[in-house]
């Protein structure tokens, strides 16, 4: 028996308004789609007016290459060949709402209608290969204001080299040493999520189908997550409720904002991996929140807001708080740290850990890894159509 899967066998719904469902598809605020048998990493989703070819996102990366935020080349030919790569859904790296919020001055940013045009070409062109762009907005709070990491990644401590204040909750630095950041005034905060919003317009203007909120890594919005960085007494500090409140606030005010069919998702570090930290219930209790707003899936990755944890990273290390989010949030997640391997992405479909698996580093190595992952499977790959018909030949 031929056992091979074809492409064509479940084809993605197409865009079909707010409740976007059908084969492989999932009812916004159902929760996840578990009901339907036989879904794997090759299985179309889709998600409001985002309708998958697959699983497999290719995770947001930082490639501080940008001049003044503004997308070139460089991010057409590294997201586009991701794109003709195979993946269901590309994201453009953490694209800052505000120049101060980039981690370097190579960031991308969203700030000015002017980055519209040169990442709605990015867009245009991951389009045209069959997946849907997302992008992930940011802030990097305490964390900004870096040399790029091939530079070694020091802090910029002065303007004189490039650098600027950075801002946080409390004055409290990432490493011992580094600028303490100034801790941002309410209505400092209600600039910035306006900041959030219009950068999330923009995103639309742009034609992105999918938006993501950056809350993850120990950036500006997990600095108010965490109580380790937020040593606030006010509305946005103190008990778990006041300081979800400022991640809740933005992603409520981007639901209203967003059209109807744009599905939000939130990136967030399920745990600080240190006591007294950030953790598990809280990101439980973060994530029933978020999907109260409409929120549609937790991005569920981990750390990086103190530099001091120790970490158990290996294979599917993360994969764990994803599925303790799917089932006691009763919301979709997305997988991501340590995937590599097609089978190793496709249990974590099958298995009901997440709905989606993010890849990140696996992806820089083969932008291709989507076509191998199709064979791998036993799927015909979506080879475009330029050469498909060439490597089919033999
Ligand atoms: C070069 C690079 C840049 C990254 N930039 C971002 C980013 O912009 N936003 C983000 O949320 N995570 C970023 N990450 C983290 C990845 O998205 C991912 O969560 C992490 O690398 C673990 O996945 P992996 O084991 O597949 O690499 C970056 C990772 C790399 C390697």
């Amino acid at each position: 028996m031929d056992t091979r899967r074809k492409s064509s066998d479940t084809p993605p719904t197409p865009a079909s308004g707010v409740q976007g469902a059908g084969a492989g598809g999932s009812v916004a605020g159902v929760g996840n789609d578990r009901t339907i048998p036989d879904i794997d990493l090759l299985t179309p989703l889709t998600i409001r007016g985002a309708a998958l070819r697959n699983r497999i996102v290719v995770s947001p990366m930082c490639q501080y290459s940008a001049v003044d935020g503004m997308a070139d080349d460089w991010h057409l030919v590294h997201l586009g060949s991701r794109a003709v790569g195979g993946a269901g859904l590309v994201f453009t790296e953490a694209t800052s709402v505000a120049p101060e919020g980039r981690i370097t001055p190579g960031d991308l940013g969203i700030w000015d209608d002017r980055q519209i045009e040169p990442l709605a070409r990015v867009v245009r062109f991951i389009h045209r290969m069959g997946a849907v762009a997302g992008i992930q907005l940011a802030h990097a709070g305490r964390k900004a204001s870096h040399r790029p990491p091939w530079d070694g990644g020091a802090t910029l401590k002065v303007a004189e080299e490039g650098g600027w204040q950075v801002v946080g909750p409390s004055a409290v630095p990432f490493n011992e040493g580094d600028p303490l950041p100034r801790p941002l005034a309410e209505d400092e905060i209600g600039r910035i999520i306006e900041a959030f919003v219009k950068a999330g317009l923009r995103a639309i203007r742009a034609g992105y189908k999918v938006v993501e909120l950056h809350s993850a890594h120990g950036y500006l919005l997990h600095e108010f997550l965490s109580p380790l960085s937020n040593q606030r007494t006010d509305l946005y500090g103190g008990s778990p409720e006041n300081r979800m409140r400022l991640t809740t606030e933005i992603a409520s005010r981007l639901r209203e904002a967003l059209p109807d069919e744009v599905p939000l998702f939130v990136r967030i570090s399920a745990t600080d991996w240190v006591e007294g930290g950030w953790d598990l219930a809280q990101s439980i209790a973060l994530a029933k929140g978020l999907k109260s707003v409409g929120v549609e899936v937790i991005d569920t990755s981990s750390g990086a807001l103190v530099p001091k944890a120790t970490i158990p990273v290996g294979k599917n290390y993360q994969v764990p708080f994803a599925a303790a989010i799917r089932k006691e949030a009763g919301i979709m997640t997305g997988a991501v740290g340590m995937i590599t391997e097609p089978d190793q992405a496709s249990e974590i479909i099958t298995s009901g850990s997440a709905d989606l698996v993010f890849l990140a580093r696996e992806m820089l190595r083969e932008p291709y890894w989507a076509l191998k992952a199709q064979q791998a499977l036993n799927q015909d790959p979506n080879w475009p159509v330029q050469y498909g018909y060439a490597v089919r030949r033999r």
